[in-house]
């Protein structure tokens, strides 16, 4: 995580930084900084906490005026959040920026301190900064590569040296492209942070160094110079805006019927653009947080309908697990970002085993989608709110559509479960969904001072399950859990207490009362009970209806009531609903 924005050029980058910085805060929000730089010196402003902190810090002293700045926003690894570990780092002619974590950082140190290096803080990009110093002696490039093989972690740096009026970049397992504008280039984690200022820009690959004046980037890897393309993004400036709604997450969840539309258009009359799974013995999918629920039902799907075995795993355990690979094997990666550190590593994993993967992915030029095999790419847009909701839904139907292929290349498919039909009217389903908010508020309203909530389901509705109680607790700090229906009695029920919540997702028809009998045990024992359903419960105060659709589908219509119910439960107990602590959008270290 972290996010890095650098500028060099005509203005001052001051404004540049901070307009960046706040396009990158759902990288980390723990605390930031910024050097500048002008011919004769550099200047660091660095504070604890958000942007705005930084920028009251800056408006209120009088600053050196420059051409060349960087900038970072901060989530914590190594050292806790405060301003000796925040960056921008300096240690005797180098100032930089990382994103990242150096895992022979300890040491790395404890070398350097035999050398006579005393340092500020704990982090270990102060280390990797004063390794850079050792190897300065007036040729950046040079200290940069000697340093760098030294260092083992992923990293995007961009590099200050006292004596140079250039910026220097590189980066190993982390994102990092440069912007390339008109007497002015820039560096970013990510295009969003520059898009107000161009939408050009090169993508830094591994091994290479960037040495950026305001007229010129030079590429070189070996000391070689690379000839770079010069890529133009499509994303628009207005993606960033909320567009009247009081939160990003709200006017994300609310995109959710236009951008299912755009990812279902090329396929629902042109099946054969989505891959064959049939090919395939066994199917792994592997993903992180959400996108590892999604994963859930895309497997549930897989197994109900199209008789395909599947296992699925979190990332960061696929990773380091002794994975049997003896049959053949198709790894599916669901990733919104594409540059989640464990999905990536599983990736590489699968790879080195010579198995094909397949991602699911919402960014094109990010690590996974370049670097997997196959892609099929969700439209979500720009997904700014931490907590995701759109990408979510998206990747539910992805999932959803190569199940059902994988039913009709096996002649599985049932008739009553009209899957391309309903597909059409799905986005006006979900905007039907989406219009009742006041049911959500009512039920928000009755579930936001409790300090426990449980969700419970069966089979497909276990998985969405899942991804309700993820939202409740991530947005509004509730602790919840999830449980598959029959479980709940070896043990959790003990938890279980006058006006506890406890959320009954209940579509799966072949299961329902098996549940419905779950939902009795938890009522007898005083707990609050709220069913979300396709059907309507008699004697039950309270419930949200969806239409009914093909159980493929069913999840895209129940998970949208369970973001909203949480969007209003943190609203009501006054949460940073887009920036919920601790909480980082791209998790790009393990
Ligand atoms: C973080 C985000 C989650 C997301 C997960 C996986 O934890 O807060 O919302 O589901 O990462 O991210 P990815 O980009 O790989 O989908």
């Amino acid at each position: 995580m972290c996010g890095i924005i650098g500028y060099i050029g005509k203005e001052n980058p001051i404004d540049i930084l901070i307009n960046g910085l706040k396009n990158l805060e759902y990288r980390g929000y723990d605390s930031a900084g910024i050097a500048l730089k002008n011919e004769n010196e550099i200047e660091i402003i660095k504070s604890v906490g958000k942007i705005v902190n930084l920028e009251e810090k800056i408006k209120n002293q009088e600053l050196i005026s420059a051409n060349i700045g960087i900038a970072h926003t901060r989530w914590a690894t190594h050292g806790k959040p405060s301003v000796e570990n925040a960056h921008p780092h300096r240690v005797g002619n180098i100032t930089l920026v990382h994103n990242g974590i150096i895992e022979n950082a300890e040491e790395l140190r404890e070398k350097l301190k035999k050398e006579n290096v005393v340092f500020e803080g704990e982090t270990d990009t102060e280390t990797l900064t004063a390794l850079i110093n050792k190897y300065y002696k007036n040729d950046p490039i040079e200290a940069i590569s000697n340093a760098l093989k030294e260092v083992k972690g992923s990293y995007a740096l961009g590099i200050l040296f006292e004596n140079s009026n250039d910026l220097y970049a590189v980066r190993k397992d982390s994102p990092l492209i440069i912007g390339i504008g008109e007497k002015e280039n820039f560096i970013a984690s990510d295009i969003a942070a520059i898009i107000d200022y161009t939408n050009k820009y090169i993508l830094l690959e591994e091994g290479e160094i960037a040495k950026i004046n305001k007229d010129k980037v030079e590429v070189t890897k070996d000391k070689k110079v690379v000839d770079k393309q010069i890529q133009v993004t499509k994303l628009e400036r207005d993606a960033k805006d909320k567009c009247g709604y009081d939160h990003y997450m709200l006017k994300e969840i609310m995109e959710e019927p236009v951008v299912l539309e755009k990812t279902f258009e090329p396929y629902l009359d042109n099946l054969e653009k989505l891959p064959d799974l049939t090919k395939y013995e066994e199917i792994h999918i592997v993903a992180c947080g959400s996108a590892m629920y999604a994963g859930m039902i895309g497997k549930t799907l897989l197994e109900e309908y199209a008789n395909t075995k599947v296992e699925i795993d979190v990332a960061s355990e696929y990773r380091y697990k002794n994975i049997i690979y003896d049959r053949k094997t198709l790894v599916i990666l669901i990733s919104q970002s594409g540059e989640t550190a464990d999905t990536i590593a599983a990736m590489r994993k699968a790879k080195e085993h010579k198995v094909d993967t397949l991602a699911i992915v919402n960014v094109k030029t990010s690590t996974i989608a370049r670097d997997s095999d196959a892609q099929i790419f969700i439209e979500a847009g720009p997904e700014i709110a931490v907590a995701t909701t759109k990408a979510y839904i998206l990747q539910v139907g992805i999932m959803a559509l190569l199940a059902y292929k994988t039913a009709l290349t096996k002649d599985l498919v049932k008739e009553e479960h009209k899957v391309l039909e309903e597909a059409k009217k799905l986005p006006r389903m979900i905007k039907e969904v989406l219009d009742r908010r006041e049911e959500y508020k009512k039920i928000a309203k009755e579930i936001y001072k409790s300090e426990d909530v449980f969700f419970i389901g069966r089979k497909i509705d276990y998985a969405t399950s899942q991804e309700g109680s993820l939202k409740i607790k991530e947005i509004s700090y509730i602790h919840s859990e999830a449980y598959q229906a029959g479980e709940l009695k070896h043990g959790t029920i003990s938890l279980i207490d006058d006006g506890i919540p406890v959320f009954a997702i209940i579509t799966d028809d072949t299961i329902k009362d098996k549940t419905v009998s779950n939902i009795e045990e938890v009522k007898s024992r005083g707990a609050k009970t709220i069913i979300i359903s396709n059907e309507t419960w008699d004697n039950q105060k309270l419930q949200v209806v969806v239409p009914k659709i093909s159980p493929y589908f069913q999840p895209i219509l129940i998970v949208p009531t369970l973001q909203l119910i949480a969007y209003e439960t943190a609203k009501l107990r006054g949460c940073d609903i887009d920036k919920p602590k601790n909480l980082a959008k791209s998790v790009t270290v393990e």
